[in-house]
């Protein structure tokens, strides 16, 4: 029940209107019998919206595209990954001060680990933005070998240098992605409403192969039945919004995160 002492969190976002964060979240904190709430707000201006929570006392907030990046001026601290990744989608309430936390590379690093180990493996990154950035870091973290195929070449050659990764590629240069032991969509190429394209050819994808989409809209994109089609293993993108979230749940609560019934509520909620 939401009574007087019921703390607020919330997702930000333009648009938001699609995130299963409330869902997930509202269903983990009836499960652990907390006094939390959580919506999903459209926020255009994130300046204002972040300085509404020491205003408001809003617990903890979410920060979706568009504001990842541009949220951690607005923020008193944030932590080494944070700082590293250069972007946030976590915003906690403490001692009146703003704290930027990252969780989205804490989730894609699970969901691959579920499935495999990391170190010495040879990672293709597609894309080369805020995600792309988060993944990489935790990439790094395992020992991957990482090489980086973007639409423009210039951004992926950038991220290469910052993070000290092994080669970059133009997305045209598909050929040689075959080498790759682990291919990651990070762009939005596949996503609703746009679920006919994928960001590479099927041709390059072979049964050896481990395949993770972190696109989640629809919940198998264009990319995931080309991998089915030619054998390889599949990681979903709900996946990473499920660990992401359960490492942003124990974040805000302190408590320890019901993933059965966060999965399951979502799976129930995607199509
Ligand atoms: P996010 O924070 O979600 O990562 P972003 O920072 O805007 O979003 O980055 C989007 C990434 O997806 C970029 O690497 C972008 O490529 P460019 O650098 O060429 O812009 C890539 N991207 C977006 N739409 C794409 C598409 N339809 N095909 C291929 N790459 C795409």
């Amino acid at each position: 029940m939401i009574t007087a002492k019921t703390k607020l969190c919330m997702v930000i976002g333009n648009p938001v209107a699609h995130s299963l964060s409330p869902q997930m979240l509202n269903a983990a904190f009836v499960t652990c019998g907390l006094e939390f709430v959580y919506v999903a707000c459209r926020v255009e201006n994130v300046k204002d919206a972040l300085m509404s929570m020491r205003a408001l006392h809003i617990n903890a907030v979410n920060v979706t595209i568009p504001h990842k990046i541009h949220a951690l001026r607005y923020v008193d601290r944030m932590d080494i990954p944070t700082r590293a990744i250069g972007a946030t989608n976590l915003i906690v309430l403490k001692e009146n001060k703003l704290q930027a936390l990252n969780t989205d590379w804490i989730g894609a690093i699970r969901a691959l680990e579920e499935v495999t180990s990391l170190a010495n493996k040879k990672v293709a990154v597609i894309g080369a933005g805020g995600a792309s950035r988060a993944i990489v870091y935790g990439l790094k973290k395992k020992n991957a070998i990482i090489s980086v195929w973007n639409r423009t070449k210039s951004s992926g050659e950038r991220l290469v240098q910052e993070f000290g990764l092994h080669r970059s590629f133009a997305l045209s240069q598909t050929r040689d992605l075959e080498y790759a032991d682990i291919i990651i969509n990070t762009t939005s190429a596949g996503m609703e409403p746009h679920t006919g394209s994928s960001p590479i050819p099927s041709t390059v994808i072979h049964s050896k192969q481990i395949v993770f989409d972190i696109v989640y809209t629809p919940h198998e994109t264009k990319l995931l039945k080309i991998a089915k089609e030619n054998g390889a293993k599949r990681i979903f993108g709900y996946k990473m919004l499920l660990y992401g979230g359960a490492a942003s749940f124990e974040a805000i609560t302190g408590n320890r995160a019901p993933i059965d019934v966060m999965e399951k509520t979502l799976l129930t909620f995607l199509k």
